[in-house]
């Protein structure tokens, strides 16, 4: 091709791609298979790494990032992004039309109504058609430019042909939607990481992150609500959405036009129903008058517009009583106060257990066992206390005293300067932290070891065959075939088991197996606190064996790129803990891997791809096919979620795996499509 050609050849796959990515994403349909779309987007890649002169500004590439931002630079706004006044009842609206009517000394004016979307604000300059840059509102004048990252949200045009001038601006809310925020927390948990508060915070939080791979991976979306140029475009604010939606802006079909108060209340009152139907959260409505010439008219105050105004939905919340307060040791020890509820229904479930966080919320809110409590639920997946109605406090009520000693050993609780939660120290002798660590330890996720379960370790622990996960490599037929022990159920019953000779057998065979689980997992698998599946992976990668890891300073561990201080700290005192090196030496010593493994062959013709893998196949066998999807930097999730790209289906796949691929559009490879992916990948690599 000549350089000529190639010009032609990359504008043509940038705009194909960007009108296939608006269809999908704001449309919701498809021309073209999610196959084809990836062969076209990697041959675009690869035209773009030969010729990085001619790639456009706006390419469908920096979709997915791979920037890496250390410090976002501040931006001063063109316009001040100014908050909006608050109001909670209709009364106060009735205030904010009277107000709006002798501003404008006429009865002749129009509302426009929105959703109050509850993300994160966003400024979008394009210049010449094209997006140049993004900025948080920050405070109001100035914000951070973070444009690398919002170039990943792929309903915000990267350009745009119909501009009506060579600069204007348009604002609007980052979001993540509530389903791709349940999945995510989901996965968190399963990989022993925090779940994440809310929606909000995880976008606000995503959106500053220094690399923006990540922040593509969170398939964050963007509604747009406000234009703004030097020319004063529109002469009502209906026309300028009007014009956001036909340039391709994400706009949501919420909006609507009233003419009276009367009409902005139904609208309310619609929308405080079924908001809930909505993937994005909304915490009001946002009323506005139409009219641009009004809006003029009216201006601003100091701190808001006087043409616009917000009104909150009520949360939705119910009122109980806390009949007491139970404490949950974790596995790393932190105490967990549990608000234990008469049930209650609400928002669609109903509530026994509410999460107190720790000692200062309890403090904060002056809750007191037996109190009438109001809980809610808002955008965090635990219900919340949000107040106590001490008018209807027995006399008798007296303050909760935080407990002091472990409710599990009776060791004395430590809290540590700064921290809220409290923690038992008894890291060895405590029981749910030893099983706990233990039940980490095997989970499908570090050592995998599937035959062992709660039961069986208890009574391994009950007769004393194990102290800790490293006795496991220790355990001999002899010692558990056979062996009987008593557990006692949750409702105090005691019941007798034992162990079987298959049983038992099977148990020491997937023990041994776990010893082939990588480093990174096993690493995962220690417990340590902060540790989570992607900060082991990163450290392994990083230092390489478990020695460099021990003997590595505070320094040397928070040079490692996206490990702060606290997992540092977490790491360096795990290690200065000689019981804790008793037991890696111990493992070490049992054989498991303690050493990266270079992966052999290993290439990335399938990295950013998400595979599930089901049935049987002809020509390999389902771990090697995972093994050779990973060894190619691709990625297996267990189930199909909006995150798959590709389901690979083998012979006997269950139906509802295929049908739940079919309903979310995931392309569907049999062996051979799969091999053919493979081989197209490799001529791309050797071409
Ligand atoms: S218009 C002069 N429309 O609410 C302010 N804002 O308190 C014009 N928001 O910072 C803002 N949904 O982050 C507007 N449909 C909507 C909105 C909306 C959410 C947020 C926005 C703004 C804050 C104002």
């Amino acid at each position: 091709m000549s350089q000529e050609q190639v010009k032609e050849k990359i504008k043509t796959l940038t705009e194909e791609l960007n009108y296939h990515n608006h269809l999908y994403y704001q449309k919701s349909q498809s021309e073209i298979s999610d196959y084809e779309f990836d062969q076209k987007l990697k041959e675009l890649e690869k035209l773009e790494s030969d010729y990085p002169e001619l790639k456009l500004p706006y390419s469908p590439t920096s979709r997915v990032g791979g920037t890496i931002t250390k410090d976002f630079e501040t931006v001063v706004h063109k316009y001040r992004m100014l908050s909006l006044g608050n109001t909670y009842s209709f009364e106060e609206l009735e205030d904010f039309d009277t107000r709006v009517k002798k501003g404008l000394g006429t009865e002749n004016y129009e509302y426009f109504c929105e959703l109050k979307f509850d993300g994160v604000a966003i400024s979008l300059i394009y210049e010449n058609g094209m997006l140049k840059r993004g900025v948080t509102r920050g405070d109001g004048t100035k914000g951070d430019d973070i444009t690398n990252n919002v170039k990943t949200i792929k309903t915000i045009p990267l350009k745009i042909d119909n501009a009506l001038t060579d600069s204007f601006e348009v604002r609007g809310e980052v979001f993540m939607a509530k389903g791709l925020f349940t999945e995510l927390n989901e996965e968190r948990v399963k990989e022993g990481e925090i779940p994440l508060a809310n929606p909000r915070n995880t976008t606000s939080g995503t959106l500053k992150m220094q690399d923006s791979s990540v922040v593509a991976s969170r398939k964050l979306n963007c509604y747009l609500y406000t234009y703004l140029d030097d020319n004063e475009s529109f002469e009502t604010h209906e026309e300028s959405i009007h014009f956001l939606e036909k340039a391709g802006f994400n706009v949501s079909q919420t909006y609507q036009r009233c003419n009276s108060l009367k009409e902005v209340f139904d609208y309310i009152n619609k929308w405080d129903e079924e908001r809930h139907t909505l993937q994005v959260e909304t915490d009001g409505v946002v009323i506005k008058v139409n009219s641009i010439d009004h809006q003029s008219e009216l201006g601003f105050t100091a701190k808001n517009p006087r043409w616009a105004i917000s009104y909150k939905f009520k949360a939705e919340s119910a009122s109980t009583r806390l009949r007491d307060i139970s404490y949950q040791v974790g596995r790393t020890g932190a105490i967990t106060p549990v608000a234990e509820l008469e049930p209650v229904f609400l928002a669609g479930t109903t509530v026994k257990r509410a999460s107190l966080h720790n000692a200062n919320e309890i403090e904060r809110l002056g809750v007191q066992v037996g109190d009438t409590v109001s809980v809610e639920k808002g955008g965090e997946i635990i219900p919340k206390i949000t107040g106590v109605d001490k008018s209807k406090r027995a006399h008798d009520s007296v303050p909760i005293q935080y407990i002091d000693r472990c409710p599990e050993c009776e060791t004395q609780l430590v809290r540590s300067e700064g921290e809220a939660q409290h923690y038992c120290p008894n890291t060895e002798g405590c029981p749910p932290q030893v099983l706990g660590r233990i039940e980490h330890f095997i989970s499908r996720n570090a050592l995998n070891i599937e035959t062992l379960g709660p039961r069986t370790i208890k009574g391994f622990l009950s007769k004393n065959l194990i102290a800790d996960y490293s006795d496991l490599y220790h355990l001999t037929f002899d010692q558990i075939n056979n062996l009987q022990f008593e557990e006692r159920e949750e409702d105090g019953d005691v019941v007798k088991r034992s162990i079987k000779e298959k049983t038992a057998n099977n148990i020491l065979d997937s023990i041994e197996k776990s010893k082939e689980i990588p480093f990174e997992r096993v690493l995962f698998g220690l417990g340590i606190r902060y540790v989570g599946k992607t900060v082991a992976e990163k450290l392994a990668e990083h230092f390489k064996t478990i020695d460099q890891i021990r003997n590595a300073s505070f320094d040397e561990i928070v040079a490692v790129h996206e490990i702060g201080d606290r997992i540092a700290e977490s790491i360096r005192s795990y290690f200065s803990n000689p019981k804790n090196n008793e037991i890696v030496d111990s493992l070490k010593s049992s054989g498991l891997k303690m050493v990266l493994e270079e992966r052999a062959g290993a290439g990335d013709q399938l990295k950013g791809l998400t595979f599930v893998v089901s049935g049987v196949f002809d020509g390999y066998g389902r771990e090697d096919l995972k093994n050779l999807i990973k060894n190619q930097g691709g990625k297996i999730a267990s189930s199909i979620s909006s995150k798959t790209n590709y389901l690979v289906a083998g012979a006997n796949m269950g139906p509802a795996k295929k049908e739940k691929a079919e309903s979310l559009g995931i392309d569907i490879l049999d062996e051979d499509a799969f091999n053919q992916l493979l081989e197209n990948d490799k001529n791309r690599i050797t071409e």
